[in-house]
C-alpha cells in the first residue's frame, strides 16, 4: 500500500520515501536495500551526502527494475555554472549506476548561482535524463522570483516541514501553482517525540508519534523522507496507509507549528 502523486510533469511519485542523508557504506546499502525489500519506492540522495552509489549499489541488489524506483539527487551547492553542474551531474548518473534520475533538484537557492544553474538542469530536463527537475529550500521569495529567469515550473521543491513548521505560505503557493510540495525532516530528528500533545495523539491511534507525523504529511497530499538506517524503524515509518487521522485531529496537528528549524534558514540565502 502507498499513495502517489502525479507531478505536472505527468510523472507518479510516491508520497512516501526513504531520506539518505548521513549513511554510509555497507549499513547504507543494507538499509536502502531493506526499504525497497518492503515496499519504498523513492529514495532520495544528493551529491552532499556522498552516498549516491550505496544507492546504486542497493538498486542493483534490489532486483526492483528501476522503472519502478523514483531516484532523487541533488546538485551540490558548491557546484557553480552551467559547465560544473552538468559535469557533476554526469558524475551522480556514473556513481548511481544509472541512465536517468526521476527528480534533479538545486539542494539549494544559493545566491549569484541559482539562476544559471536552474538554467543548466532546465537543460538536463529537456535532455530526458532527468525526468522531472526542481528546487530544494525554496521559500515563498525565491519561488516567486523564478519567473523572472526559469523557463520551466519546478516539478517540486522540497523544504524542511513538520507540524512544528508549518509553512502555510509555501503549501498554498505549490498548490495554486501545481508544484508538489516535499517534507524534509519530517520527524525533527527525533526532538518532539517527547511531546505530550504529540504522544497524546499517539496514543489515540494506536500509533507511533513518528508514524502520526508522517500521516498527517501524505494526508495533506504533502510528500515526505524521513531518514532512518535501521530496519525496524524504516518499517514502522513505511506503516502509516492502513490508518487515518480525524479531520480534527489534522487541524490539532497543523496547530503543534512553533516555527521550530532543525536546519538553517534558506532566507539566509536571500
Ligand atoms: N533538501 C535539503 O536541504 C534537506 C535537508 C535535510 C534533509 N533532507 C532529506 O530529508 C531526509 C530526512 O531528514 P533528516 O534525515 O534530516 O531527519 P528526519 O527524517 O526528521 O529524522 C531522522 C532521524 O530520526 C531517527 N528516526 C527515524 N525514524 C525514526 C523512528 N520511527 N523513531 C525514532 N527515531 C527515528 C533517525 O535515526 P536512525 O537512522 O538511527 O533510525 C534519524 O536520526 C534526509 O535524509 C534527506 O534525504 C533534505
Amino acid at each position: 500500500m502507498q499513495s502517489f502523486a502525479t507531478l505536472n510533469t505527468g510523472q507518479r511519485i510516491p508520497l512516501l520515501g526513504l531520506g539518505v542523508y548521513d549513511m554510509h557504506g555497507e549499513k547504507a546499502v543494507h538499509a536502502i536495500r531493506y526499504a525497497l525489500d518492503i515496499g519504498y519506492r523513492l529514495i532520495d540522495t544528493a551529491q552532499a551526502y556522498e552516498n549516491e552509489e550505496e544507492v546504486g549499489k542497493a538498486l542493483r541488489q534490489s532486483g526492483v527494475p528501476r522503472e519502478d524506483v523514483f531516484v532523487t539527487t541533488k546538485i551540490a551547492n558548491i557546484v557553480a555554472g552551467r559547465a560544473d553542474v552538468l559535469a557533476s551531474f554526469e558524475e551522480s548518473l556514473r556513481k548511481i549506476d544509472t541512465e536517468y534520475v526521476d527528480m534533479l533538484l538545486l539542494h539549494w537557492p544559493v545566491k549569484d548561482r541559482r539562476r544559471e544553474n536552474w538554467k543548466a538542469i532546465e537543460e538536463i530536463g529537456r535532455s530526458g535524463r532527468a525526468r522531472g527537475i526542481g528546487v530544494g529550500n525554496y521559500l515563498l521569495p525565491f519561488l516567486q522570483e523564478m519567473p523572472e529567469y526559469a523557463t520551466v515550473t519546478p516539478a517540486l521543491d522540497q523544504i524542511e516541514y513538520s507540524p512544528y513548521l508549518v509553512m502555510h505560505q509555501e503549501l498554498e503557493h505549490c498548490q495554486n501553482q501545481d508544484i508538489l510540495l516535499q517534507a524534509y525532516t519530517p520527524l525533527i530528528r527525533g526532538q518532539r517525540f517527547c511531546d505530550p500533545k504529540l504522544l497524546a495523539m499517539a496514543n489515540t491511534y494506536g500509533k507511533t508519534p513518528a508514524q502520526i507525523i508522517l500521516r498527517w504529511c501524505i494526508q495533506q497530499g504533502i510528500s515526505t523522507i524521513p531518514k532512518s538506517v535501521e530496519p525496524s524503524r524504516i518499517l514502522e515509518n513505511f506503516s502509516i496507509f492502513d490508518f487515518s487521522i480525524s479531520d480534527a485531529d489534522m487541524a490539532t496537528l497543523t496547530g503543534f507549528d512553533e516555527g521550530l528549524r532543525i536546519i538553517e534558514d534558506p532566507m539566509e540565502m536571500w
